[in-house]
């Protein structure tokens, strides 16, 4: 597959599959709580979704059993919520969803701590998010794809951190992954020159220790493999003539 360029009316169906998305994922923000599981949430997500008639993409693709993907601290990403999963204060919680609105997807995650978290936990999160807007300086028609990469990848290892390199961010549209794959780490090559009109989930996953990952059991659940914490940040951007636009923030 190559990588696609959206139509104006395109870009206005994924302009509001984000806003929607964006607010989605607000609104777990504001109701997740010590005592939680993580079913509980993963139920009040896909509701929230279905409330404003759109249709959760994660659930049921390649089998994945739910609607929002839940990673906690040592959980890098596509942790399945389970109702013996009890959110604890001082818990970092990675949220992943992903919704279609008239045929368009969204795909964005954040990462956020429960109650008082440590402070090395708080650094880990800012990091991370500040990684994806790091990169994102280089989202620009003209520039290329690893760009984006090198500038998260570097930001994020200044701090002695360990970018995940088995896992990548994609580009998005009809399909929630379509071409190209996008690295969070330093690359070789340049990749692809970007065009406006690319839409791309960003998604840098950055862990406290090294930058090794395993897989649990349900061989969904991607763990450090050092057991350190890890946390992830992503939305779907578009390319235009000059700044991109982020469309999964509110
Ligand atoms: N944001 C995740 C990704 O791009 C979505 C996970 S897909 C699912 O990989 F299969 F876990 F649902
Ligand atoms: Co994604």
């Amino acid at each position: 597959m190559s990588v696609t360029i959206k139509s104006q009316r395109e870009i206005e169906l994924m302009r509001h599959a984000g806003k929607l998305l964006a607010e989605t994922l607000q609104r777990l923000e504001e109701v997740i709580r010590p005592g939680m599981s993580t079913w509980e949430l993963d139920k009040i997500g896909e509701e929230i979704i279905r409330g404003y008639g759109c249709i959760p993409s994660f659930l049921n693709y390649n089998g994945y059993p739910a609607s929002i993907c839940i990673s906690l601290n040592d959980e890098v990403v596509h942790g399945i919520p389970r109702k013996d999963f009890i959110i604890q204060e001082g818990d970092i919680v990675s949220m992943d969803a992903g919704l279609i609105y008239q045929g368009y997807h969204a795909d964005a995650a954040r990462t956020i701590g429960v109650g008082q978290i440590s402070e090395n936990a708080q650094k880990l999160i800012e990091v991370t998010k500040q990684s994806f807007f790091e990169g994102i300086q280089y989202a620009k028609a003209g520039n290329h794809l690893h760009d984006i990469s090198n500038a998260i990848g570097a930001y994020a290892e200044s701090f002695g951190y360990g970018v995940v390199r088995d896992l990548v961010g994609h580009g998005i549209g009809r399909n929630l992954h379509e071409d190209p794959q996008i690295p969070n780490f330093r690359q070789r090559r340049r990749g692809i020159r970007l065009q406006p009109g690319m839409t791309l989930a960003i998604e840098p996953m950055i862990n406290e220790g090294m930058p090794e990952v395993c897989w649990a059991d349900d061989d969904w659940t991607v763990l450090t493999e050092d057991g350190s914490l890890s946390a992830h940040y992503e939305n779907t951007v578009l390319i235009t003539d000059g700044e991109p636009e982020i469309l999964t923030l509110l």
